[in-house]
């Protein structure tokens, strides 16, 4: 039987390119489940049948010409989808959901990154989040080189991650200032060189808030 929290958790994993999402997220949700708690372990773009072909077009089709506002309503549209079918249902049987890259993505990467209005940007992921927030998000910072020489050495890089490096350091700032803006649910993990001592750092985040979560009705 699967260990029930009070309440249903929602946790994203963030960062610039190559920073250790996936691998964090997967041994996160590996120790989440040998110790007994019932975890769904999803991300973005991507989490759904419709979203994994939302993807191709964000991440893939280097012969779409991608507008900006496009850009934008696809990320919003694959989060909507995902949201609906796959995030509040999990929730709704409360599980633990461990989601790499989630709305704080879109400020970092379209608002910070391209430029685009953070105002306009939080109006549209409303309605896709239907305001869903998560209730912890792990900002995994590493400096842009490092990361994007680890995504490089990892897959053939994407249309986002062939975009400039200019654009890539102001996704990171960005992510940094949406932290200062939401210190109480965005924790920023410093990454290094070893993956086990950010590993660390991220489940002491992570199993701290369940502490918190069990002791709370
Ligand atoms: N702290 C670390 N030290 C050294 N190498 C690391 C560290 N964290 C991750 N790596 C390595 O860097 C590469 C990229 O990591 P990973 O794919 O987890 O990043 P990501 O944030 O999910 O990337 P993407 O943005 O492409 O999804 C992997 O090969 C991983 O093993
Ligand atoms: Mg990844």
């Amino acid at each position: 039987m699967p260990k029930n929290l009070r309440r249903a958790l929602f946790i994203t994993l963030e960062g610039p390119e190559g920073s250790g999402k996936s691998t964090q997220s997967r041994r996160l949700v590996d120790d989440l489940l040998s110790d007994g708690y019932d975890v769904l372990h999803t991300a973005e773009p991507g989490g759904t049948a419709l979203g994994r072909r939302i993807r191709d077009m964000l991440l893939q089709k280097d012969d779409i010409r991608l507008d900006e506002q496009a850009e934008l309503f696809l990320f919003e549209a694959d989060r909507a989808q995902h949201v609906e079918e796959v995030i509040i249902p999990a929730l709704e049987t409360g599980k633990v959901v461990i989601c790499d890259r989630f709305n704080t993505a879109t400020f970092a990467y379209q608002g910070y990154g391209l430029g685009m209005d953070l105002g306009l940007i939080e109006k549209v992921d409303r309605v896709a989040t239907g305001g869903l927030c998560p209730n912890l998000t792990i900002l995994l910072d590493v400096d842009v080189e490092t990361g994007l020489a680890r995504a490089a050495a990892e897959h053939p890089a994407d249309r986002m991650e062939k975009r400039s490096r200019d654009f890539h350091e102001k996704v990171r700032r960005g992510y940094l200032a949406l932290a200062e803006r939401s210190p109480d649910r965005i924790k920023v993990v410093k990454v290094g060189d070893d993956p086990d001592g950010t590993y660390g750092l991220v489940k002491e985040q992570v199993y701290g808030l369940i502490e918190r979560y069990k002791g709370s009705e």
